[in-house]
């Protein structure tokens, strides 16, 4: 049932191009442009008069959400809250009738999202989840929905539930922000376009396995490690983070590059790798002067740049490279290196990488 793969996690590591074609399937019409989501279009206009989303959910859906976020906002120009589920559900939220709550869950029965979910509909607001297992809890309990059909997860770390969730929220982004008239239609086409290459793109992500083996080798022994990236990488750098973490138990920590001057900095030394997510779109010159000041304090630089990249290559001990894509779906490229390097590392070490100790696949207990 592995597929010939040594675990469910890189089984499904690999399986994120079909998934994510999956998600497609019967959405996306790129010759007609159209994107068909019948939770949205059954809704659309509660979703065009909202006045906010707030996102709630908890660990690797909560990065997809923030991601969101960053999509929602540029694209459709509605504002977003992304909140931890497990916070948002004892802290008395202002919610209005008019706001639109998403609950994002790959299980659809984390207990904190049930009861965050709950909450939100107590005080009148319109819930959609975002939910992977067909028929759960959540999927039944929010007001409208659309499923990510990413296939079953079985590895305790989320993989291709977060790419394919990221890619749900893309479609909904792209939908509402054509209704709203918030995106040119040169714009919306070119996403469309780009949107389809997205999984032969990751396939080609996948090629540097090999090389990702590699450089885990070199770091498989550090104690910390920290992942910085701006903009849409900024969430994907938590989660490569919080991957690592779980599954290595090698301490990691994920920062917006900017903020490192806040503090981080005093971390670096010579012992201590930093995974920088530097890709040609966005901010891009910003990150390389991040670069520049990891690398005077003797930092070790593994960069997750776009092909062909040289000025990071100069700077850095490894370039990991992904494709070139448009800024809002580099986060679909650059979490594929960072699911390789935690899943090498964790097996170099010899941990359970399907079953990380302490860790459950659904926490259906607060
Ligand atoms: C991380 C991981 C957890 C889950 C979290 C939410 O790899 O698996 O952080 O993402 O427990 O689970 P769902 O999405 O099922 O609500």
């Amino acid at each position: 049932e592995k597929n010939g793969f040594d675990h469910f996690m890189l089984k499904e590591i690999y399986e994120q191009p079909s998934a994510i074609t999956d998600t497609y399937r019967g959405r996306l019409n790129v010759e007609e442009g159209i994107i068909r989501m019948a939770g949205v279009d059954d809704n659309l206009e509660r979703f065009l008069n909202a006045k906010r989303i707030v996102i709630v959910a908890c660990g690797t859906s909560w990065h997809a959400g923030l991601v969101a976020e960053y999509i929602f906002e540029d694209l459709a120009r509605i504002p977003v809250e992304v909140e931890y589920a497990s916070e948002f559900r004892y802290r008395n939220p202002i919610i209005n009738t008019d706001d639109i709550v998403i609950a994002i869950s790959q299980s659809g029965e984390t207990a904190d999202t049930m009861a965050a979910i709950k909450l939100a509909k107590e005080k009148g607001a319109f819930v959609f989840g975002v939910c992977n297992v067909v028929g759960s809890s959540i999927s039944r309990e929010t007001n409208a929905g659309a499923y990510t059909h990413a296939g079953p997860e079985i590895g305790v770390a989320s993989t291709k539930a977060f790419t394919t969730q990221i890619t749900v929220l893309t479609l909904m982004a792209l939908k509402l922000a054509k209704a709203k008239g918030s995106i040119s239609n040169s714009d919306f086409h070119m996403h469309l376009r780009e949107l389809e290459t997205i999984p032969h793109k990751i396939e080609a992500a996948l090629e540097s396995n090999e090389h990702i083996q590699k450089v885990a080798f070199k770091y498989k022994d550090a104690r910390n490690c920290l992942y910085l990236g701006r903009g849409f990488n900024f969430p994907v750098a938590l989660e490569g983070a919080l991957k690592l973490k779980e599954i290595s138990y090698i301490h990691a920590e994920g920062y917006p590059a900017a903020e490192m001057k806040h503090g981080p900095i005093a971390l670096i030394d010579e012992e201590m790798p930093v995974v920088v997510i530097a890709t040609r779109k966005g901010h891009y010159e910003k990150v390389v002067s991040n670069i520049q000041e990891i690398k005077s304090r003797q930092g070790k630089i593994i960069g997750i740049v776009t092909e062909g990249d040289t000025s990071v290559r100069d700077l850095a001990d490894y370039v990991i490279e992904v494709p070139d894509t448009i800024e809002a779906l580099t986060p679909l490229l650059t979490t594929i290196p960072l699911q390789l390097l935690s899943y090498h590392i964790a097996v170099m070490l010899g941990k359970n990488v399907d079953q990380p100790r302490n860790l459950a696949k659904s926490v259906t207990v607060e």
